[in-house]
């Protein structure tokens, strides 16, 4: 008998740990990316319906309450619910007064003050190749002339290149403002596919929160000038064979 009762307390201890979840302070993660939108995600595993919670959001705007009702919906690339508002601008030491709601039931209460938590843009890479064989690493960081020049400088990229299929990353970082980044040609291995990829980061928050990691970009480092010089000379020069001979041994 008492056997019985502690099985069905396992039991519905166990059901309950997968079912009877509710996410908690730690788990509700908000960020804003300090030009029009504000995100808030928790994760959850995929049995609860995200449909059934929603955050309510104020925000105390030059001594207006303004309310965001933010509906949260099932992530399509993590095992999360997410949300988002879209608000006129931000300002840095302003307040967001959240509550987090299943149903008509208070989960938690959180606040965040704007320049804590801002998430900056993912930015957009490019790279040309430069006519010293150097490559000219630029970017967009997405921000339109809506947003503060002052923001835009505090931003930071970091740029990490690997060689395709390999581990080792070289990384760098460099102010927005600056604008551009020359990876010199000779300091890459000859000859070999290169894999770009950055982040965004800014002083605001002292770079503690790094935005996503922006789409790869690729390039092909130049051939070493012996290779070119081979190349040339094989291309260009029909050289008789006997010449060939000497020609190769001479080089190689
Ligand atoms: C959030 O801020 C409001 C006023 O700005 C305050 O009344 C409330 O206690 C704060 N809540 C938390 C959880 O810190
Ligand atoms: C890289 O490109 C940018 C934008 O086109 C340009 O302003 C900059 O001078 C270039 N830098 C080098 C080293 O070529």
């Amino acid at each position: 008998m008492f056997s019985t009762f502690l099985l069905c307390q396992i039991i519905i201890t166990l059901i309950c740990q997968t079912l009877c979840y509710e996410p908690t302070e730690k788990d509700l993660k908000c960020f804003n990316d300090y030009e029009r939108e504000m995100k808030c995600s928790f994760e959850s595993d995929g049995l609860i319906s995200c449909s059934g919670y929603k955050l309510s959001i104020t925000r105390n705007e030059a001594d207006v309450l303004k309310e965001y009702t933010c509906i949260f919906e099932r992530s399509h690339h993590s095992p999360s619910c997410e949300c988002k508002i879209e608000v006129q601008g931000f300002s840095t030491s302003e307040i967001f007064t959240t509550t987090l709601l299943e149903g008509t039931n208070i989960l938690l209460n959180e606040n965040f003050t704007t320049h804590d938590f801002i998430k900056p843009k993912t930015p957009v890479l490019s790279v040309q190749k430069t006519e010293n064989g150097n490559f000219n690493v630029t970017w967009d960081d997405k921000y339109t002339s809506y947003s503060t020049g002052h923001f835009v400088e505090s931003l930071e990229i970091h740029l990490s290149y690997r060689i395709k299929g390999e581990d080792e990353t070289f990384s760098k970082k460099v102010s927005n403002s600056v604008g551009f980044f020359e990876i010199v040609g000779t300091i890459l291995q000859p000859n070999t596919d290169y894999i770009l990829t950055a982040r965004m980061s800014t002083n605001y928050n002292e770079h503690k929160i790094l935005s996503d990691q922006s789409a790869p970009v690729e390039f092909t480092s130049p051939s070493s000038p012996n290779d070119i010089v081979r190349t040339v000379l094989r291309d260009i020069i029909k050289i008789p064979r006997l010449f060939k001979h000497i020609y190769i041994s001479f080089f190689e």
